[in-house]
């Protein structure tokens, strides 16, 4: 792991820097030997990239099996230390990011509440950031607001200590984690070909992060075509619409979800995300026909997969699970080796593995 050109040379304000195209800012987040440094965005996942991860991850699953497997890929990190800043609600990606740090022997600290630090006293959450530096040599955040994790890297990477920040989901903007371990469970699920598959993506795709960065995920592969399964006020937003133009990504928008459910490979649901609302306006969408029940499973390919990034309300019944082809449960365990792979990449120890 090393500071790039980009990253040590003078960089732009934040006020020019923030609004420049992904494309041109993932350099600033890269490491001088290829290697990802910071992790914020989907698209500095790339089919290379996600290939290696996939096998990384596949080998920490296999070697860690046994007890000597387990202590050698414990003791690959046993010298560094994290720092878990989840100040927004999350169950599943703090603990597979906490128990993904164990199993490669990082040691952690974390703060889940802004009330237990000292941002109570007026501290700016910048220099609280700054602060966990001072200790740590890796920091994994979740945020309430936009643009706030990239805001950290930017912020840490001009610093004479900086420190890689991994998001785990930052404003409605980005989860790219998620969509790390979404493609895995593709990956997994299809016997390593993603190509040519048809995936629906079903809820609250307006305000929903997994869905965009799954998305951005699209681009490497070939064949792909999607079908955006929405009530019309929660529909994906323009910018994602143009993106998959832009990489000749075909894609359907439609509320009928009968009728796009039967040629799918894999079927994508999601929650409505109500506490993006700013006067209560989920209330008023009736989302019961965007629910995966359970007579729907006769109508779906053998081969379909359905998932979802979890947390579930409603909108899979419970009753669902019990079917093979249900993967959730499976989607949520491989996030801890997708991300336990992610950060033995950032750190340069991956080719130690199996
Ligand atoms: N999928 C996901 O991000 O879940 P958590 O909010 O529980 O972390």
């Amino acid at each position: 792991m090393q500071r790039t050109q980009a990253m040590t040379s003078v960089q732009p304000d934040w006020e020019n820097f923030y609004p420049r195209p992904i494309s041109e800012k993932i350099p600033f987040f890269s490491s001088g030997d290829g290697r990802l440094y910071d992790c914020l965005f989907a698209q500095q996942l790339n089919p290379d990239l996600l290939t290696g991860l996939f096998r990384t991850a596949d080998k920490l699953r296999k070697v860690t099996q046994t007890k000597d497997g387990a202590d050698h890929v414990a003791g690959l990190l046993s010298h560094k230390r994290a720092m878990l800043y989840f100040v927004q609600p999350s169950t599943r990606t703090f603990m597979s990011f906490l128990n993904a740090c164990h199993i490669l022997g990082i040691k952690t600290s974390e703060i889940r509440d802004t009330s237990t630090s000292s941002e109570v006293k007026g501290e700016t959450p910048e220099d609280t950031v700054r602060t966990f530096s001072s200790y740590v040599d890796m920091i994994i955040m979740r945020h309430p607001a936009p643009g706030f994790v990239e805001k950290t890297a930017w912020l840490m990477n001009r610093t004479g200590r900086p420190v890689p920040i991994v998001s785990g989901g930052s404003g409605k903007d980005q989860h790219p984690t998620q969509a790390l371990l979404d493609v895995y469970t593709l990956y997994r699920s299809f016997e390593g070909d993603i190509d040519n598959k048809h995936i629906v993506m079903v809820g609250d795709l307006k305000r929903g992060r997994t869905v965009r960065s799954l998305s951005y995920l699209m681009r490497n592969y070939k064949g792909i075509s999607l079908s955006f399964v929405s009530p019309k006020e929660f529909r994906m937003e323009p910018d994602i619409l143009e993106f998959l133009k832009r990489h000749d990504i075909p894609f359907t928008e439609t509320e009928d979800f009968r009728g796009v459910m039967k040629t799918a490979d894999a079927i994508y649901m999601t929650r409505i995300q109500d506490e993006h609302d700013k006067a209560g306006e989920s209330r008023a969408v009736d989302y019961s026909p965007f629910y995966f029940r359970k007579e729907h499973l006769d109508l779906i390919k053998k081969t379909c997969v359905i998932m979802h990034p979890l947390p579930r309300r409603h909108e899979i019944e419970v009753a669902v699970d019990e079917d093979p082809r249900a993967v959730f449960w499976r989607q949520e365990r491989n996030g801890m080796w997708a991300r336990a792979a992610l950060m033995a990449h950032i750190f340069g120890v991956d080719g130690k593995i199996g």
